[in-house]
């Protein structure tokens, strides 16, 4: 099997955090100390992915690239690319399709924050399932704003339903997406929802009627943090900051983890460590390498 990519999707407009999203895109916004795309490129990271592509609108394109350049001060190689409109997640497939090159793939949506203690074996066990795809349950108060997970009397997952107004369960479809090779060639498939997107949520039904979607729920010890509303912002801001000032470490830094993975050097990690001065960012990154 050919080695798995990473796929960041971080287009969409953003219109429900407006009036903060008119200027900035959304996944560049900060999460506390750190800008939120640097969170699920940590997840991405944690899979032992380093072939990624970045895929945003036409016009946040040259912030991104202001800000991660081509990866390879992390060890890792971007491949930049543009959503002209924001068509549905699914899309995201056809669009990285040429990427792809018919390798399986991790897909991550730009403003999903993921914590927990067992995350990259998580990843791994999904990652070793080869064909047909895993998605991730996780328990939310609030499912109707979500992917939400139908079971049926034995826990077999039934059907996925795109923000149900009467949820079958409370297990919100995360955005994380481990899917095979054929996920693109799927996506060509589809057709537009009555509101006008590709859904993801198609795309699964398509892995689920061959029989080749797996479920997992991520127990109760992990955080998915959502950032799509003001308050939630805020919260998840908070619960890194949190987390952050107890611990004395780092959730969701690229540098750290590239370093622990091997991919960047001491003079690799120095080298970045020179452009964050004397704030606590640089002060942890440095505790690393002496
Ligand atoms: C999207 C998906 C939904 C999923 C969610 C996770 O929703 O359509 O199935 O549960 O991401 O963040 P959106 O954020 O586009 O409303």
């Amino acid at each position: 099997m050919t080695q798995r990519k990473g796929i960041i999707l971080a287009g969409g407009s953003g219109t429900r955090l407006y009036p903060i999203t008119m200027g900035i895109s959304k996944q560049l916004l900060p999460v506390y100390d750190k800008p939120m795309i640097y969170y699920p490129l940590s997840a991405i990271m944690l899979a032992g992915i380093r072939e990624i592509a970045i895929i945003t609108t036409p016009e946040d394109q040259a912030q991104f690239q202001r800000l991660m350049g081509d990866g390879s001060q992390w060890g890792l190689d971007f491949t930049w690319i543009t959503q002209p409109s924001p068509d549905g997640l699914a899309q995201a497939y056809l669009l990285a399709e040429e990427f792809l090159a018919g390798s399986p793939s991790l897909m991550v949506l730009g403003d999903n924050i993921f914590f927990g203690h067992g995350l990259p074996e998580m990843l791994a066990r999904a990652d070793a399932q080869g064909m047909g795809g895993t998605v991730f349950g996780y328990r939310v108060a609030d499912p109707e704003r979500y992917g939400v997970v139908d079971f049926d009397d034995q826990g077999r997952v039934r059907a996925i339903i795109e923000k149900p107004s009467v949820p079958p369960s409370n297990y919100a479809v995360t955005g994380l997406y481990c899917l095979d090779g054929t996920a693109p060639q799927k996506a060509a498939t589809i057709s537009p929802s009555p509101r006008g997107e590709l859904e993801i949520t198609t795309l699964l039904e398509l892995y689920l009627s061959e029989g080749a979607l797996r479920v997992e729920t991520m127990g109760r010890g992990y955080a998915w943090l959502d950032t799509g509303t003001h308050e939630s912002l805020l919260d998840a801001g908070n619960f890194v900051r949190t987390l952050e000032q107890r611990q004395g470490l780092q959730i969701g830094s690229p540098d750290e983890i590239a370093f622990s993975q091997g991919w960047i050097d001491a003079t690799g990690l120095d080298k970045r460590i020179s452009l964050f001065g004397k704030n606590a960012y640089g002060a942890f990154l440095k505790g690393l390498v002496t």
